[in-house]
Parts: structure tokens; C-alpha cells; sequence
């Protein structure tokens, strides 16, 4: 496994203080650092399991499983003999049981190795052991990296498929989603396929419900605990802060925004930071895109729409895409 590298994660949360960048934490937001630590704030996983599992008006985790349920066999069409499958973003344990596994099931062992990516080793851990019971003969191979920075790392496997659900490609810019698939059509050889998940729900009224609450804000906040405990701050208050959902549909984008809620002054990597009462920090983004324009960003970044599939409820797709190479 590769180690977390925490300089990468000291320069975003740094860019984030100092505003030079914004949306910057959407790869640690789904993390606990140190599972060992009881009642640690600094928590991602349960609280991410909370929002998916006990939100609910989280309406992403409930129709995608409905959806890949639904159309596992036709996604298999898709799947080339002997494909190396590799997983940017396994998730919770329940996410892998109740997605990933039936995608599996239906390409009726025709994998040669299945491949994990995850930031967060307890998820590579999970995925592992269910692994373990239920198709004990699959290989795993875990990667414990982050696949928005090495997205090369597909290149390693002779005929990959790339498998990316839970619309976690959507909390990228739209500028870094172009830049990633960008980088995916590059590493996929010839015939490489992406499957993806995006939430293209419009509805003002449900993204409230679905954001605006409390497991999401817990989920949300977290990540300040972790920056607290782990990474060289001196007076750092993270609590006091309040979470700030805000949909903006011109960009499609729903942002996730934390609110500080008095004046503070810290030090974070020696560089002293001020922070007025009321000022917005940015952390991530739920983009929300309608299929044609996700169709649009695609092409623009060089892979070709071979289909899609929506959800009964008109707001979770799974978009099959192909590398431009695999259509010439
Ligand atoms: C929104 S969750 C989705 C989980 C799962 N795919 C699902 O459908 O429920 C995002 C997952 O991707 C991982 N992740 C997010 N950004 C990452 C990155 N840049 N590199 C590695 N893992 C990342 C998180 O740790 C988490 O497991």
C-alpha cells in the first residue's frame, strides 16, 4: 500500500484558509484518519455511513443501488472478456455489498483482478473480506492512493475497466472533472471503458432536503477535526464553525461551504491566518449535471457516450463511456 501523503493534504487545506483555491477537500471528507482513536471528531467514515445509511432524504445511496440493481446485466454488455476492473472509490461496506457486488456477480467471474482505490484503507480492508466470502476465488489487488492525483495508475493493468460510482466524480471542479477524464481517456488503451455515476437532479426543494442536514453537516465539518489534530496548526478553534449547503443551478452546483462563526487568528504551517466571523471557506461541491452536459464534458475531454441509464426517479444515471480510441 502507498502511505497518505499528508504534504498534498497540508497545501489544499492551506490554499483553502488562505483562499487562492477553493473545493479542495472532497478526497478527505469520506476518511478516518485514525480509527484507533475512540470518539475521535475527526470521524468521516461512521459519519458518511450515517448520512447514506440513516439521512432520509439522502435520496444518492438509496437510487443508485436501486439502479445498478436494475441494470447490472445490460452494464455487463459493456465489460470486455478478461477485464481488469479497477474501483475508484469503493466506499462503506454496505455501498460495496449493495453496488459493487452485484456488478460483479453479473459479469459471471469473467475478471481477471479486481482492483480497489480508495484513500481510506478501511474501505480497501472491507471490500477485501466480503471479497473473501462471497467470490473467495476473485484476485484483489488494494491500492490505498488517491486517483484523482494518479490517475496513471490504471496503465499498470492489461484491458482495464474503470468503475466509478456514488457520483463521487461530481465533487471535482467541472474544470478537474474535464482534467480527470481527460486523464482516464489517455491511461484507458484502445476499447477502455468508464462507467460512472452522476446525480443529475435539478430540484432546488429535494437538494435542500437531501444537504441540508444534520448527519451532513457532521460529515461535512469533520475534516476541520482531522486539519486540528493532524496537521501543524497552533490555536485552531474547528468548532467554531457552522455548515452551509448552497445550490447554484447556473454551474449545477451544489456547494459545500463551512461558516465561521467567530473571529479567530491561527497559525497553520507557520503562516499566521485571520478569520473574520461570517466568512465562507469553500470545501467541496456536489455537481449536479443534466445527462446532456455531462455528455458534453465528456466529448470535450475525449471520450465518446456509448449509453446511460436513469433511475425511475429521473435523477441518478450511470453514464458508459468509452476512450475515443476504442470508437476510431
Ligand atoms: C462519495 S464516496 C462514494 C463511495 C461509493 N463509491 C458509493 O457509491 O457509495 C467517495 C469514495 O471515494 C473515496 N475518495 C474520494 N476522493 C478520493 C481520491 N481523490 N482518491 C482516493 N479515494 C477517494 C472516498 O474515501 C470514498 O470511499
Amino acid at each position: 500500500m502507498i502511505e497518505f501523503d499528508s504534504s498534498l493534504f497540508k497545501n489544499k487545506v492551506k490554499s483553502l484558509f488562505l483562499h487562492t483555491e477553493e473545493e479542495t477537500l472532497a478526497a478527505y471528507i469520506y476518511s478516518t484518519p485514525d480509527p484507533n482513536i475512540e470518539n475521535d471528531p475527526a470521524r468521516g467514515e461512521e459519519y458518511y455511513r450515517q448520512v447514506i445509511e440513516e439521512s432520509v432524504d439522502y435520496y444518492l445511496y438509496k437510487e443508485e443501488v436501486r439502479l445498478i440493481n436494475t441494470v447490472a446485466n445490460q452494464l455487463s454488455n459493456y465489460v470486455p472478456q478478461g477485464v481488469n476492473l479497477v474501483e475508484f472509490g469503493p466506499g462503506t461496506k454496505t455501498a460495496f455489498i449493495n453496488k459493487t457486488m452485484p456488478f460483479l456477480k453479473s459479469l459471471n467471474h469473467n475478471i481477471t483482478k479486481y482492483i480497489p482505490v480508495d484513500l481510506c484503507k478501511t474501505y480497501l480492508d472491507q471490500a477485501k473480506d466480503v471479497l473473501q466470502d462471497e467470490l473467495p476465488d476473485m484476485l484483489v489487488k488494494p491500492i490505498q492512493d488517491d486517483f484523482i492525483e494518479n490517475t496513471d495508475l490504471v496503465k499498470q493493468f492489461d484491458k482495464p475497466l474503470v468503475w466509478f460510482k456514488g457520483s463521487t466524480i461530481t465533487n471535482l471542479s467541472t474544470n478537474q472533472c474535464i482534467d480527470f477524464m481527460k486523464n482516464i481517456s489517455q491511461a484507458l488503451p484502445s476499447e477502455g471503458i468508464l462507467i460512472v455515476g452522476v446525480d443529475a437532479n435539478q430540484s432546488e426543494s429535494s437538494l435542500k432536503k437531501a444537504y441540508d442536514t444534520e448527519e451532513m453537516a457532521n460529515l461535512m465539518l469533520s475534516v476541520l477535526y482531522w486539519v486540528d489534530r493532524d496537521l501543524p496548526t497552533t490555536n485552531f478553534n474547528p468548532e467554531a464553525f457552522k455548515y452551509q449547503p448552497e445550490w447554484t443551478p447556473n454551474n449545477y452546483c451544489l456547494k459545500h461551504n463551512a461558516i465561521a462563526t467567530s473571529n479567530q487568528d491561527f497559525v497553520f504551517d507557520g503562516v499566521n491566518i485571520s478569520i473574520k466571523e461570517n466568512e465562507k471557506f469553500h470545501l467541496l461541491s456536489s455537481y449536479k449535471y443534466p445527462v446532456d452536459y455531462f455528455q458534453k464534458i465528456a466529448r470535450q475531454a475525449g471520450l465518446e457516450p456509448l449509453t446511460h441509464f436513469v433511475d425511475e426517479s429521473k435523477r441518478m444515471v450511470i453514464h458508459v463511456l468509452a476512450s475515443k480510441n476504442s470508437v476510431a
